[in-house]
């Protein structure tokens, strides 16, 4: 069997990346995390002062951007014009700022075509928002996972927690809702189920259920 290409989408905090990883690792393919390339653009265009409305000045900002995520020993690293920006791009501001830069069509449009090319070489688990749907449309293997917003903010708490970082139940469930509304109700390529995507359901499941739903899922191939 050769190598195939898994789509992972979903909405914010539903486990993606932790799953999306397992499954990597299992199978041995390659892991992009395309939400860490619009969190690294995000914070690009913070740092520079760019309206974040003014897609134009962001699309520019993107064109001498350079963006790479690198697997190491500890996990994927985001080097950002080579710079590595792994721990800050998961500082409160970028995630409250990123789904605005992710609502431009322009900006989509050029971040979807870096993904295809990283994706070529197939081998490869990418998650996201799009991916399905948009940027690997004729992936072999396409899961949706959800999971009740309670539960969402619980792992997020939870997970910061065990990063020594204080957190709000209440505040991580406002923005994981408004993140997700922006993303659902954008114009250009929302946050929506792929019409061949599996469902799953992650509010009841461990991770490794979720990842064995997943390569369950790939064994069908
Ligand atoms: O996956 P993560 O939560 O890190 O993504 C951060 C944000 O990037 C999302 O809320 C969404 O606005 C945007 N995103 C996107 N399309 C993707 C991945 C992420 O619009 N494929």
């Amino acid at each position: 069997k050769g190598n195939i290409a898994i789509a992972i989408d979903g909405p914010a905090a539903a486990g993606k990346s932790t799953v999306a990883k397992i499954v990597a690792e299992k199978l041995s393919y390659i892991y992009i995390d395309t939400g860490a390339m619009y969190r690294a653009l995000t914070l690009k265009a913070i740092n520079q002062g760019i309206d974040l409305e003014n897609d134009q000045a962001i699309l520019e900002v993107l064109m001498h951007t350079v963006i790479e995520l690198k697997q190491s020993e500890a996990g994927q690293v985001v080097l950002l014009d080579g710079k590595d920006v792994t721990n800050e791009i998961r500082f409160q501001d970028v995630t409250t700022k990123v789904s605005h830069v992710a609502k431009h069509a322009s900006i989509r449009e050029e971040m979807v075509q870096r993904q295809q090319e990283m994706a070529n070489d197939r081998g490869v688990v990418m998650d996201g928002r799009d991916i399905g749907t948009h940027v690997l449309p004729d992936a072999e293997v396409k899961i949706f996972l959800i999971a009740s917003v309670e539960e969402r903010a619980k792992r997020r708490y939870e997970e910061n927690i065990k990063k020594g970082i204080a957190s709000s139940m209440e505040e991580l469930k406002k923005e994981i809702e408004e993140r997700d509304r922006i993303d659902t109700n954008r114009e250009a390529s929302p946050l929506i189920k792929a019409k061949d995507a599996i469902e799953v359901d992650t509010t009841s499941l461990s991770i490794n259920e979720v990842a064995g739903e997943i390569l369950k899922a790939v064994a069908k191939i």
